[in-house]
């Protein structure tokens, strides 16, 4: 392989037949002279094409295309020309450079020489050692590249971070969350789930049918049967924030929420009949009655809440406390309705503020799935930015990047992108994202179903195509059909 060019922040390398790579990967681009190394990546691919080579081309076409005895090559010119043809151009982008010391520094001055500079294809294995890259607690992904080597992130990358896995439909993005799940529960991890299609429980079983390793730590919480609240565990907070971000209540009209809401608890007596009793009855403006009468209807039918004395609560720090070793909290929510899917989300996140502010739970891992469902409101800013410091790591799965606020891509550490084919989607990544838009567009529009670009902390702000493993438990989440093949 050979330096033919450099245009702003790459170079354009030419590479025979015989030294085919594929995108993503890196190459280490070597001066034999200077002793100066640079790595970069390749993003882009085309042919060789110089108009003579063209008209070549078009010329040898024309001439088997009209005569049918074999033309005569005794210089096997032929040959040549052939190898020319399937020369590759190779576009890539200046990622690094290798110090006298050997460590990986983001320093890059002046140009190799394009005469006495060796390029080879730089295994991710020997980048990952260049960079010093350790970890504890490792998270095996897939493989990468033609040498088929094994990719594994760190636990500790995810830990007190914000990530984001999209990609269009079916390309695997459950899968990978599922799979991160499974691996930080094996490390011992605290995880909330949000399963809008009711999938991970298959990670309580292999493919067999038996129960996995991890089946005893996972926990499905159903709305209505486990999952229900009582409003003294839910505290005044929480009930207006739900009431407030998820239902949209005026200010008004919280503001006389609030005090009955203090009056019934003055009284001791608090509860969903004597709420809806006080609204009734209340002296107050007739629309901040109704609006509180229909807030008040959702909230009776959401099935969120206890009116039953003799039922508890469900609480997160008991069911976390039993279990020592880690545990998954998979929230069913395929059968909730929307508007008390948010609610929830509402309520589970500002309890689990609540309850790490008081350190009475460990930091915990949140898995969003189909997170532009309940995402979009710009609220969503404010909760991520803090959640960070309390304790609450969030992973979004969505194939709607557009969905997204701005302001929290801005904060996100890790992206996993999985395939995208709309220009406006990969565009919205690619303008906040942490890597560069021609390595999005053109890496991302090309690869296969299963693969992914891991961009961010995880992968050292290296980019890397990573073609994801199958899992040994039951996936789930196929998309049912009518008609089976
Ligand atoms: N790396 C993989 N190895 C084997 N099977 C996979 C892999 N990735 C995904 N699958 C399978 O492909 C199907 C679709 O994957 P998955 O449900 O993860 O896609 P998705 O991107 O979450 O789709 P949706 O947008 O519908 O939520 C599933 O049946 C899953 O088991
Ligand atoms: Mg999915």
């Amino acid at each position: 392989m050979r330096i033919l060019s450099k245009n702003s922040d790459g170079f354009l390398m030419l590479a025979m037949k015989t030294e085919i790579v594929s995108k993503g990967e890196y190459l280490l681009i070597k001066d034999e002279n200077s002793g100066r190394k640079l790595v970069v990546q390749v993003f882009d691919e085309e042919y060789l094409s110089s108009q003579p080579l063209i008209d070549d081309m078009i010329r040898d076409e024309i001439a088997a295309a009209s005569s049918i005895e074999s033309i005569h090559d005794p210089l096997n010119i032929s040959r040549i020309s052939n190898l020319l043809r399937d020369a590759r151009i190779y576009h890539t982008k200046i990622r690094a450079s290798i110090d006298g010391g050997g460590m990986l520094t983001t320093e890059i001055s002046g140009l190799p020489s394009r005469v006495y500079s060796k390029v080879r294809l730089l295994k991710i294995s020997e980048l990952h050692s260049l960079l010093g890259r350790t970890g504890k607690f490792p998270i095996p992904l897939g493989k990468a590249g033609m040498a088929n080597e094994n990719i594994a992130i760190y636990a500790e990358d995810l830990d007190g971070k914000l990530n984001i896995i999209t990609g269009r439909k079916e390309c695997g993005k459950s899968h990978l969350s599922k799979m991160l799940v499974k691996t930080l529960l094996e490390h011992g991890g605290y995880i909330i789930v949000f399963d809008l299609n009711n999938e991970y429980q298959g990670l309580a079983y292999n493919k067999d049918k038996s129960p996995s390793n991890i089946s005893n730590r996972l926990i499905r919480l159903e709305l209505g049967d486990v999952l229900s609240f009582s409003l003294d565990y839910c505290g005044k907070t929480g009930i207006s924030n739900m009431l407030k971000n998820a239902l949209e209540m005026p200010a008004a009209s919280l503001r006389e929420f609030m005090r009955i809401w203090d009056h019934l608890e003055s009284k001791k007596s608090l509860n969903l009949t004597n709420i809806e009793n006080a609204i009734n009855t209340w002296n107050i403006n007739e629309f901040v009655r109704e609006a509180l009468i229909s807030r008040f209807h959702t909230v009776l039918t959401s099935k969120l809440f206890l009116d039953d004395k003799n039922r508890d609560s469900f609480k997160f720090e008991e069911i976390i406390s039993g279990m020592n070793t880690g545990a998954a909290l998979i929230v069913s929510m395929a059968e909730v309705p929307p508007i008390v899917r948010i609610m929830l989300v509402e309520l589970i996140l500002s309890k689990l503020v609540e309850l790490l502010e008081r350190t009475q739970i460990p930091p915990v891992f949140l898995f969003a799935e189909e997170a532009h469902l309940y995402v979009r409101d710009t609220y969503w800013e404010d909760i991520i930015t803090r959640m960070r410091h309390f304790g609450i790591y969030a992973t979004f799965i969505t194939n709607q990047p557009d969905a997204i606020n701005d302001g929290i891509y801005r904060q996100v550490d890790n992206i996993f992108l999985f395939n995208f084919t709309n220009d406006n989607d990969l565009d919205k990544i690619s303008k906040v994202s942490l890597a560069d838009r021609d390595t999005i567009r053109s890496i991302v529009k090309t690869l296969p179903q299963r693969c992914c670009l891991a961009i961010g902390k995880a992968v050292c702000d290296l980019p890397v195509v990573v073609r994801i493993d199958a899992l040994e438990l039951l996936a789930l989440g196929e998309t049912k059909k009518f008609f089976r093949t």
